[in-house]
């Protein structure tokens, strides 16, 4: 990848930007301003879901940045309650309606397993990724992926699926790097994005990243997205900042060393966001 528009190629012959611009904890207030300035900064790929509370915004965004539709890349994601055949029919209609366009690039089931609203994960995944098929024929989702699904529950979706999932979505940073997951995907074709990849935050006062911080003269969060997109993970930074937005997409004129990548990799115990999709309760 040499340019934040470079695209990846998924398993259905689509292509997705290789850097995502994130939207989390982003007010409808200042979502707008946001993926404005991300626009600007050259971004393609924007990052919203039904529980962030944005989606409208973020369409007014898109739709007033006069950029052609084609160039851009959105994905949304089913929020929790909505699991099931007919709800996600219903809240990918109502996610399209806030956006202001009549397809996503990539919808995704944003939690296997939240036990306030279902106990029985695996019924209800299944359930539910069936409406995912229907809306990928259907043509109103260009693609379709899970969120924080561990092995399992993938494979509890590969197992009965007609079409298999195209992307997983999960926590990918300094300090977690999900060997497990991440391998998994690769060995089952699924591209993997990479979630608070500057740990929300969390990362900036780990002292091996801000010592090569200086070594290479680039932010601890360039880093952590270098790091993200040389082991081919998709990262999404946020920022409501616009220099901090400009910030993150200069990612393209160098690279990590070898060493400094294992480094990395063998960072463990920071950033944590403290979500486990076996224990959440949202
Ligand atoms: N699928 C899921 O379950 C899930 C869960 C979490 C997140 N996500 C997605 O992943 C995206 C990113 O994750 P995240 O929102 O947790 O956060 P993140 O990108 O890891 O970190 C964002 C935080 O870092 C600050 N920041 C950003 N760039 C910076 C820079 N260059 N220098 C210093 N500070 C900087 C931001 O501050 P300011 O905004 O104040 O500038 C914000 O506080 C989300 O927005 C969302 O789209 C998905």
């Amino acid at each position: 990848m040499n340019h934040i528009q470079d695209r990846i190629p998924l398993a259905n012959g689509t292509a997705i930007p290789c850097v995502g611009f994130g939207t989390w904890k982003t007010p409808a207030s200042q979502a707008a301003a946001s993926v404005a300035a991300a626009l600007a900064a050259g971004y393609r790929h924007i990052d919203t879901a039904t529980a962030y509370h944005n989606e409208q915004a973020v369409g007014e965004a898109v739709a007033a940045s006069g950029i052609p539709r084609g160039a851009l890349f959105l994905t949304t994601k089913l929020w929790n309650p909505d699991q099931g055949y007919r709800s996600t029919l219903a809240a990918c209609d109502r996610s399209l309606c806030a956006l202001g366009t009549d397809y996503v690039d990539l919808y995704l089931i944003h939690w296997p397993h939240d036990p306030k609203y279902f106990d029985n994960w695996q019924e209800v995944n299944l359930e539910t990724w069936r409406a995912f098929e229907a809306l990928y024929q259907a043509g109103k989702v260009r693609a379709i992926g899970l969120s924080n699904f561990r092995p399992r529950h993938i494979e509890n979706i590969l197992r009965s699926c007609t079409v298999k999932p195209m992307v997983d979505q999960i926590e990918f940073h300094p300090g977690m790097a999900q060997q497990e997951t991440v391998s998994f995907c690769r060995t089952h074709g699924m591209a993997v994005e990479g979630w608070s990849p500057l740990g929300s935050g969390r990362i900036f006062q780990v002292p091996e990243i801000q010592a090569m911080s200086e070594k290479y003269g680039r932010s601890v969060a360039q880093l952590c997205l270098r790091w993200a997109l040389q082991h081919d993970v998709i990262p999404l930074p946020k920022s409501v900042t616009p220099a901090r937005i400009a910030e993150n997409a200069r990612l393209f004129d160098f690279s990590l060393d070898e060493a400094d990548m294992r480094t990395l990799d063998a960072l463990t115990g920071c950033g944590w966001s403290g979500l486990d999709p076996d224990h959440l309760v949202y």
